[in-house]
């Protein structure tokens, strides 16, 4: 069982795109006269952003001293009031979602200002304590099923795996909740499928390597690299794959639903398989990453499992007119669904590459009222949540929901990966970063009446 994943280097980085994002709502706070360090800018940033920058937070740099934050002054207060920083694309004066980032503007000013006069220290015994960071932001789980370590050098640019996580149980069980937990600050993303095996079709799930390098433009390699991982039956034929069951963004917690709702059905042969996990350069000192998975057991099956549809890229409704995007231009694209039947949305996915530009996603009611799901005026290529709803959002019977996008590619675009730009499309469902993809998931449950009244938080 002991492996250590020790690739080569992969160079990939992508940009930040940067621009700007509007004001925010005002709260009875003002701006001191005199703004310092330990009184005022170490509290807000507490509060905003050491969930990610601290040691393991998922951000290369700490933000927790005052020696930390001095030494990138500027650049926190350009990113938070341009709001880059925290990253949160969805516009949250069109819907809300549990777990929102967003900082209020008087804040934003008490950073420019502290800047403004030379960024001082202020009295050190003002210094708040530091927040309490727990492992699992989601509490004590029940297993824990350790990731290959993953080996990574000083200085190395950014770099992807695919990773498989088998476990083997007892017997058949249920989880409320697959939770990442990663074992660096270098864990930049994790989309994770599960693999659920029929019990004798597989002799074990714990054999082949567990670790294969695969930057995410390399699906063709994909077949062979299941094969490495050793992923089909023991006959070669493959078994069941559940897409996303656990995910990972630094700064991201997992989302645990009340009793009975969500859940998942885990066999007792089964692997977790990280598509792309995504690490971010090192700086100067050699990394280990050790992540794992924690799972929170349920004692009742999912009684109402999470389902899912799609649109757009290899969904249940086209992309329209078509995802071909000729260089020098910014192209809209749309795709709709209409609903047979009531449903009580819970979490949405939206999805595209770099061309990216916005995204617009609302349903509209047989009564012509429109039902709001997620607005994302500047689309961010690395920040893309499953955003969930506080409470679930019905949608009516046949309802139509239409998700908009709007690709820029054109060299204004900091992120096109072509310069200068050139004809790019979706190539069937290719997953490559520099192929574009247009999908708005949906998971959602089968309406019951009460639904809109349950917390999820
Ligand atoms: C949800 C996690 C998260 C939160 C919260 C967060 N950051 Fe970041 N931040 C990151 C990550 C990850 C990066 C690195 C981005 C990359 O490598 O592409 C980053 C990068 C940055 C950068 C460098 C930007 C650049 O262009 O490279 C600055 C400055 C920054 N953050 C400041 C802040 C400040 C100030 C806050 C709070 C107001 C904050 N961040 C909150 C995750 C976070």
């Amino acid at each position: 069982m002991k492996q250590i994943c020790n690739t080569a280097l992969l160079a990939s980085t992508i940009a930040v795109l940067a621009s700007c994002n509007g004001g925010n709502k005002t709260p009875q706070k003002t701006v001191p006269d005199v703004v310092t360090f330990t009184e005022h800018v170490a509290p807000i940033l507490y509060n905003n952003c050491t969930v990610c920058h601290r040691p393991y937070g998922g951000a290369h740099f700490s933000l927790i001293s005052y020696d930390d934050a001095r030494r990138t002054a500027a650049s926190i207060a350009y990113s938070a009031k341009t709001r880059i920083m925290p990253p949160w694309p969805a516009d949250p004066h069109y819907t809300e979602f549990i777990g929102q980032r967003i900082m209020d503007s008087v804040d934003i000013a008490i950073l420019e200002k502290w800047v403004k006069e030379g960024a001082p220290e202020g009295p050190k015994d003002k210094m708040p304590l530091l927040p309490q960071y727990p492992a699992s932001l989601a509490g004590r789980p029940d297993m824990r099923i350790p990731v290959v370590p993953v080996f990574l050098k000083a200085n190395s640019p950014d770099k992807f795996l695919l990773i498989k996580v088998p476990y083997e149980l007892p017997a058949d069980t249920f989880a409320a909740l697959i939770e990442f937990v990663p074992g660096s600050g270098n864990v930049h993303h994790v989309n994770g499928d599960m693999v659920k095996y029929d019990f004798d079709k597989k002799k074990t799930t714990l054999g082949g390597v567990y670790c294969v390098t695969m930057e995410p433009t390399d699906t063709t390699k994909l077949v062979e690299a299941f094969r490495k991982l050793d992923l089909p039956n023991d006959d070669g034929s493959y078994p069941i794959l559940q897409k996303s069951v656990v995910n990972y963004l630094p700064g991201a917690i997992g989302q645990k639903y009340p009793d009975g709702i969500g859940g998942y059905f885990l066999p007792r042969k089964g692997a977790f398989i990280f598509n792309d996990i995504h690490y971010g350069f090192t700086g100067k000192d050699d990394v280990t990453d050790t992540s794992y998975i924690n799972i929170f057991f349920s004692k009742i099956p999912p009684n109402r499992p999470m389902q899912e549809f799609q649109l757009g890229t290899l969904g249940a409704a086209p992309v329209e007119p078509d995802m071909i995007i000729l260089p020098n231009t910014v192209k809209p694209i749309m795709s709709r669904l209409k609903i047979a039947e009531d449903i009580s949305v819970v979490t949405i996915n939206p999805h595209m590459h770099l061309l990216g530009k916005s995204f617009k996603a609302y349903a509209v009611a047989p009564t012509g009222d429109t039902i709001r799901l997620i607005s994302i005026p500047r689309w961010d290529f690395n920040w893309q949540y499953f955003y969930t709803f506080k409470k679930m959002v019905k949608i009516p019977a046949h309802s139509t929901i239409y998700a908009e996008g709007v690709y820029d590619n054109t060299k204004n675009n900091l992120n096109n990966p072509f310069s200068p730009p050139q004809i790019i499309t979706d190539r069937n469902g290719s997953m490559k970063a520099t192929d574009e993809m247009f999908q708005f998931i949906v998971s959602y449950l089968p309406y019951k009446p009460g639904d809109e009244n349950i917390s999820l938080e």
